[in-house]
């Protein structure tokens, strides 16, 4: 009797299909010559609640390293967890941690395993707000195809980015991450990275799953602060921060990452209409939603949720599948199924797209990573070289008075700052496992660059920030013996990412004195700036005869630097965000729309223009544009437009042009910005020669707007194609 009852309550708990799995060949599932989704339904059918439910949970495996996310670490992993966040860089933990996964426990899911590698993953390359200066997708898709390979041979398979956060507040420390303040610009990288990091088969031991982050609005952070309120309009939500998403999901972007920020009123991470009928409904993704750390029990402090329970349904509900670390669906998601609150349909659905990603990582065949020694997985000679061209197409030479820049017939050459012999900070915020190995001071650099030619010495001056004055004497005593002065200046790494805001984009005052200070000498000054956000540079430009801004290059560090310096490297990097004159000035951006008063309304006390405008960067030699050719100036829609532009290296030396292609609507249904940029390219040309640049314009999609409902919308009436200060009138027609 007592074995009839056992049957009986067993067979309530475990489908039938499964009752008899031991006894049936290798369950459909299981066999790979299956179709993927023939493999999920079938496994989905032998699943209890309690193990789908498991599959939307993720925890970390081990303390994390994010100093902004403190939570005790879940000590004895459950083998049926969905995924783990994984802090280490050997891959064997990762194996025993599987192995309990797919050994000891009734249906062997594998885990996924992530981490955040978000500009590498041991080969460190710059910040992304610096890759997008480079305006050269290839290369940064490169660099992510070199991520995704260290990380997928270290034991995660699925890495937290790109971000892809429009962004125009540098206070806010997370400008770093993303590509900028245009919407077009993030949209390329977000495809760039996706492909990088994917590559054309999730399921080789050398791509990743991409993450697109943090969806959606992250980056209008009220003043910079970081996870408060944001002000976004249903307009703004799609003309500023909706292409990026859309473009990475069209490029197969596995998952996405909800965001912290309460969208006027709906946090990111509740919110339906972008979670579920954009998203799923629209866009047609049939991947998954992690929430960012927190983000689920954050619903609570924001107001939207009385407690764990109601921020599990009301995040599952909006369309999150996957809760990081929030312990809130591990807890309640069951219960709400079992009260009806959640419908099996949805709870099959959000298992369903987490186990697409697994199996088409192919970890349901592979679930171990191959152990190899760290030599052949890091530092690769190939990936080092793609990190440092990175690092170089990203500086951007701000200033070049009397083109003391490249730096020649000098001997006695000054290096003097807090950045000067600086590793550390020059990797940037979210390193992942960068380190120190490799990384050439810019001192050293330059010493190395200059070997034979000058003498370079240095000299620290001052510190990142405090009020010692006691270096400056010695700084002044090298600056007055020397020809120049390169001044090596910048933020630390902790100021700028997550958690990270600024109230000010100066640098701190003992920076700008110790400039002032040496200035005093009558010596030409170079800035050099390691920053993860645009600085003020008010002060110093009139300071200096030379400005840089390197960005975080990471490993490469100072030798891309030196090359710049020496002019072994011709700078070629343009702004992706504005330098405001001030922090006072901020928002301040390219693409605002245009004033009732465009005469009026300025500051009384500043200018009201910025001190550096996006796409700016000069360049060692000169390029010189011709008039703007069109294939039609008056054309109906659907007709093809092309419109090229010559331009002619009229310099003394081969060298890198970005030419940025912007379009302005002059009169429309809706105010639309004074311009927008809807395409780039970068060619090299060689001194003397001509190059030309054409771009395929899509009437609708380029000169077109998208309404408050995501509709795209081409009116007729005269549009502009502008490049620099040329333009071109086109008349759409009925
Ligand atoms: C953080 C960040 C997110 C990151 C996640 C995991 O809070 O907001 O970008 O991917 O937690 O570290």
């Amino acid at each position: 009797m007592k074995n009839i009852i056992t049957y009986c309550l067993l067979s309530l708990m475990i489908p039938a299909t499964s009752l008899f799995a031991d006894q049936e060949e290798k369950p459909l599932y299981k066999d790979k010559k299956q179709v993927i989704e023939k493999r999920i339904e079938d496994l989905l059918s032998r699943m209890t609640l309690a193990e789908k439910v498991m599959q939307l949970n993720q925890y970390t495996l081990g303390r994390n390293d994010n100093a902004n996310n403190m939570a005790d670490p879940v000590n004895d992993i459950p083998g049926e967890i969905g995924s783990l966040i994984y802090f280490s860089s050997d891959p064997e933990l990762r194996n025993r941690v599987q192995h309990k996964a797919m050994e000891q426990t009734r249906l062997g899911i594998p885990i996924l395993f992530g981490y955040d590698v978000i500009h590498g993953f041991r080969t460190i390359y710059p910040i992304s707000l610096g890759q997008a200066c480079s305006w050269n997708p290839g290369l940064v898709e490169q660099a992510c195809a070199v991520a995704a390979q260290e990380t997928r041979m270290s034991g995660v398979d699925w890495t937290f980015s790109p971000m892809i956060d429009v962004a125009r507040d540098g206070r806010w420390g997370r400008v770093a991450e993303g590509y900028g303040e245009d919407p077009y610009t993030n949209a390329v990288f977000a495809v760039a990275s996706v492909k990088g990091y994917q590559g054309t088969s999730l399921s080789s031991k050398k791509n990743v799953a991409a993450c697109l982050k943090h969806y959606i609005g992250y980056g209008a952070s009220e003043a910079g602060r970081d996870y408060v309120y944001t002000e976004i309009s249903k307009q703004t939500l799609w003309d500023t921060y909706m292409l990026p998403y859309q473009e990475g999901v069209k490029a197969g972007a596995a998952t996405l990452m909800s965001s912290f920020n309460d969208i006027s009123g709906t946090p990111g991470s509740a919110n339906k209409y972008t979670l579920t009928e954009v998203l799923k409904n629209q866009w047609k993704h049939d991947g998954f939603v992690v929430s960012d750390w927190g983000s689920i029990e954050q619903l609570r402090p924001q107001g939207v949720a009385a407690d764990k329970k109601d921020a599990a349904f009301k995040a599952f509900q909006a369309g999150v599948e996957m809760d990081m670390m929030n312990r809130c669906y591990d807890q309640h998601l069951g219960d709400l199924v079992k009260e009806g609150k959640v419908s099996q349909d949805r709870l099959d659905d959000a298992v369903r797209r987490v186990l697409r990603v697994k199996f088409r990582l192919g970890l349901f065949d592979q679930p171990y990573t191959a152990v190899t020694k760290e030599k052949d997985r890091f530092f690769l000679p190939a990936s080092l070289a793609i990190a440092e061209k990175l690092a170089e197409e990203s500086v951007v030479l701000l200033k070049n008075e009397h083109k003391i820049l490249p730096l020649t017939n000098v001997s006695k050459i000054a290096v003097v700052g807090p950045m000067a012999k600086n590793q550390f900070d020059l990797l940037g915020s979210w390193a992942a496992h960068g380190n120190q190995d490799r990384m050439v001071t810019i001192y050293e650099a330059l010493k190395a660059e200059y070997q034979g030619k000058a003498e370079v010495s240095y000299a620290q001056g001052c510190n990142f920030d405090g009020d010692l004055t006691s270096g400056f004497e010695e700084a002044k005593n090298l600056a007055s013996k020397s020809d120049v002065v390169v001044l090596c200046l910048g933020e630390k790494r902790g100021w700028s990412g997550e958690n990270a805001s600024r109230s000010t984009i100066a640098l701190p005052a003992i920076q700008e004195q110790l400039v002032m200070e040496l200035k005093k000498l009558g010596k030409p000054v170079i800035l050099i700036l390691s920053s993860g956000r645009p600085l003020d540079l008010t002060r110093l430009a009139p300071l200096s005869e030379a400005m840089l801004t390197i960005w975080q290059p990471g490993t490469p560090a100072g030798k891309p630097v030196a090359g710049v310096v020496s002019g072994r490297v011709n700078p070629s990097g343009k702004l992706s965000m504005t330098f405001p004159y001030t922090s006072g000035q901020i928002p301040v951006y390219y693409n605002q729309r245009q004033s009732a008063r465009p005469h009026q309304g300025k500051y009384q006390d500043i200018p009201s223009t910025p001190l550096y405008e996006f796409a700016h960067g000069l360049s060692y030699t000169t390029f010189q544009y011709g008039d703007i050719k069109v294939s039609a100036a008056q054309l109906k829609r659907n007709t093809p437009l092309k419109v090229e532009v010559s331009v002619t290296n009229t310099g003394d030396r081969d060298g890198y042009e970005t030419v940025h292609w912007f379009i302005s609507d002059p009169v429309s249904t809706i105010s639309r910005p004074v311009k927008e940029l809807k395409h780039f390219d970068k060619q090299w040309i060689k001194k003397g020669e001509t190059a030309t640049y054409q771009f395929e314009v899509d009437l609708e999609r380029d000169l077109g707007f998208v309404d408050g409902e995501g509709k795209r919308i081409l009116e007729s009436g005269d549009y502009y194609v502008m490049v620099k200060d040329k333009k071109v009138k086109i008349e759409i027609v009925d």
